[in-house]
């Protein structure tokens, strides 16, 4: 039952952190503005925004950041003008068709994380032939988010959980964290350490509800397609200085700002 068992939730046991994040988590907001700021059509902004995309892929590998989840598309982007969904689907399936070789040269696993069945069949065929490609490849994690909801994963886990009860697979009373958490769409990555949002709103969207229980945020008012190393490094910054407490006293921490080990 499940599907990875070696990332532990950090409410169940506390976690070894470092000055630096090990899984950053974005969402890219600010596309559609930046683009209107210069006085172009909406689908540039996303365009530029990819240029951001790679440039953060870059610093992550350089960093020695092993996981990166990008939110490209939710559940509820589809509630967009269609001309602007088809074009951020053409871009997807272009840079799934250009980019995954290079990818791989660079040692990345690339995942999509998401309800990928409402995607067209060109796009669910690119998906599976970059994800094989890169499968084997450890450098960097890079997960896109396409099509993906917090609230949908955790619904698409208990939809699961019940099919063992009913199959008598699990008893109710065994059932705990462990189990939801090895159920989720989301099973195969740590939890995030630094959760960073670009586009100056202060909400998580029902991006990874269940995963951003401890998780460091950062939000700020630079627009994705501006986010450039220099921006991820004040957000690394940011999360260097941050005390993680999860749920101590700061006094149990004594005079370390950072919890090194559990
Ligand atoms: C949010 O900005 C951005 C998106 C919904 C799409 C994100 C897509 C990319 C960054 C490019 C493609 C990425 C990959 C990984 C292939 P917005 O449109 O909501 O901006 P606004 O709030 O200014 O309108």
């Amino acid at each position: 039952m499940g599907n990875d068992k070696s990332f532990l939730s950090s409410t169940e046991q506390v976690p070894v952190t470092g000055d630096l994040p090990s899984h950053v988590a974005v969402i890219m907001d600010g596309n559609g503005r930046w683009a209107k700021q210069h006085n172009l059509p909406r689908i540039a902004g996303h365009r530029r925004g990819l240029e951001s995309v790679r440039h953060i892929v870059k610093a992550c590998a350089d960093n020695g950041i092993p996981y990166l989840t990008l939110f490209a598309f939710s559940s509820e982007n589809w509630r967009r003008p269609p001309s602007e969904v088809n074009l951020l689907m053409e871009l997807f399936t272009n840079a799934l068709e250009h980019k995954a070789r290079k990818l791989h040269e660079n040692g990345v696993c690339l995942r999509i994380l998401g309800n990928t069945s409402p995607f067209g069949p060109k796009i669910r065929m690119l998906i599976q032939r970059a994800e094989t490609l890169t499968r084997d490849n450890r450098d960097l994690h890079l997960t896109i988010a396409a099509n993906y909801g917090g609230r949908w994963d955790i619904t698409e886990a208990c939809r699961q959980i019940a099919r063992h009860v009913e199959a008598g697979q699990l008893n109710v009373e065994q059932l705990n964290e462990e189990t939801v958490r090895c159920n989720l769409a989301t099973a195969f990555l740590p939890e995030p350490d630094l959760f960073i949002r670009t586009g100056g709103e202060q909400r998580i969207s029902n991006f990874m509800l269940w995963n951003l229980a401890y998780t460091e945020l950062y939000f700020t008012d630079t627009l994705w397609p501006d986010f450039d190393l220099s921006k991820f490094e004040d957000a690394l910054s940011s999360f260097a200085e941050r005390q993680r407490r999860f749920g101590r006293t700061g006094d149990q921490l004594g005079d370390k700002r950072r919890v090194r080990n559990a």
